[in-house]
């Protein structure tokens, strides 16, 4: 599916989680639960929480020197930052924070917000700006603490979230690497999954009435996301698959957002991709939301397991309810 001749390459990658590591065993002493509940539910066993003084300009910019410094090119070089997050330290956004932290100074940079699949969503939306023609060079993170927005004494929700970031350097390229792709969005399911706004209102002057509230905590239907996830990845993917002119037994590697392992399973199943092709590295860290993929994709690359010319078949899914997939090579 290339354009106006131009190709996209997956240059670099990085990440970057807090130091503190929570296990399952320490969450049994702020919630009724267990080891053995959460493990056998979700796969997950532990997660890193930043402390009050960890920003999330500070992890986002950490993991964007790694990419940066693995593509081997300057801050200087990049057009467009694309912070996939939602959990910004401001709400007017926190990318341009980045940038200057970088030192970024040529790049444009903004905040986009899709939940746990904010990342695909990312990689789609830089896609066009290179393809295109406008930018040649782009920096992509997802990031999200979410330890600040759940509520920590809902087991079913508290449980399964993580923070962290990635981040990956994206460039114009005289061969293609990016091969399809396919999002989506319904919010007739809104409801299942929110982080909403509670309004309270304040009579500004007699008869004005605005609305001084704030945010509240994750809420979230487990079961119904968990169903729409099993039925929709599966579906979204082969849309991709097949813009891609590719089945899924020619993906080498599938990264699916890390949820649950339960949900990688049944995905992989559906589509018949044996198990040691599937990226999982939620044991350690959780969900990390928008950091998910970039974090799992930067930890196979460093291993060594995802080698130059790989193809990886990505997908997230999450609030909105939104969802999405990705097909790339990775490397130039
Ligand atoms: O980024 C996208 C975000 N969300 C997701 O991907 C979530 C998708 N959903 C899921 O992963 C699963 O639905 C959960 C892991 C959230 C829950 O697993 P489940 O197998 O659907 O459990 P459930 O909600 O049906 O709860 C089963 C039982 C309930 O007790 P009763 O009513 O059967 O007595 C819950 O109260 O497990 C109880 N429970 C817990 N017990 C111990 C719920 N959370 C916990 C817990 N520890 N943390």
């Amino acid at each position: 599916m290339q354009q106006l001749g131009i190709g996209i390459a997956f240059t670099g990658s990085g990440s970057c989680t807090p130091s503190f590591s929570l296990s399952n065993q320490m969450l049994s002493q702020v919630v009724e639960t267990s080891d053995e509940w959460i493990s056998s539910r979700t796969g997950i066993r532990e997660r890193r929480l930043a402390d009050a003084d960890t920003s999330l300009c500070a992890i986002a910019t950490e993991a964007s020197k790694q990419a940066i410094a693995m593509a081997q090119i300057a801050p200087t070089d990049i057009d467009l930052i694309i912070l996939a997050t939602s959990s910004a330290d401001d709400l007017f956004g926190t990318a341009s924070q980045i940038q200057t932290q970088l030192g970024a100074t040529k790049a444009v940079a903004f905040d986009l917000t899709a939940a746990c699949s904010g990342f695909v969503f990312g990689l789609v939306t830089a896609a066009q700006f290179i393809r295109t023609g406008v930018y040649q060079n782009v920096l992509l993170i997802g990031a999200d603490i979410l330890s600040r927005w759940v509520n920590w004494s809902d087991r079913g929700t508290c449980v399964l979230f993580g923070d962290g970031a990635g981040a990956v350097i994206m460039q114009a390229n005289p061969c293609d690497r990016f091969l399809g792709f396919e999002i989506r969005s319904d919010g007739t399911q809104n409801a299942c999954l929110n982080l909403a706004y509670r309004p309270q209102p304040k009579e500004l002057i007699t008869g004005v009435t605005i609305s001084q509230g704030a945010y509240q905590t994750i809420t979230m239907n487990g079961q119904e996301v968990y169903r729409f996830a099993v039925k929709k990845v599966p579906e979204v993917i082969e849309k991709a698959l097949y813009r891609s002119n590719m089945t899924p037994a020619e993906i080498d590697w599938l990264l699916l957002h890390q949820a649950n392992q339960r949900i990688l399973n049944a995905v992989a199943q559906r589509l018949n991709i044996p198990d040691e092709k599937v990226i999982s590295n939620l044991a350690n860290y959780g969900n990390t939301s928008a950091a998910s993929i970039p974090l799992a994709l930067d930890e196979a690359v460093r291993q060594n397991q995802i080698k130059i010319g790989d193809k990886i078949a990505v997908a997230g899914f999450g609030a909105g309810l939104t969802w999405g997939a990705a097909i790339f090579q990775w490397g130039r």
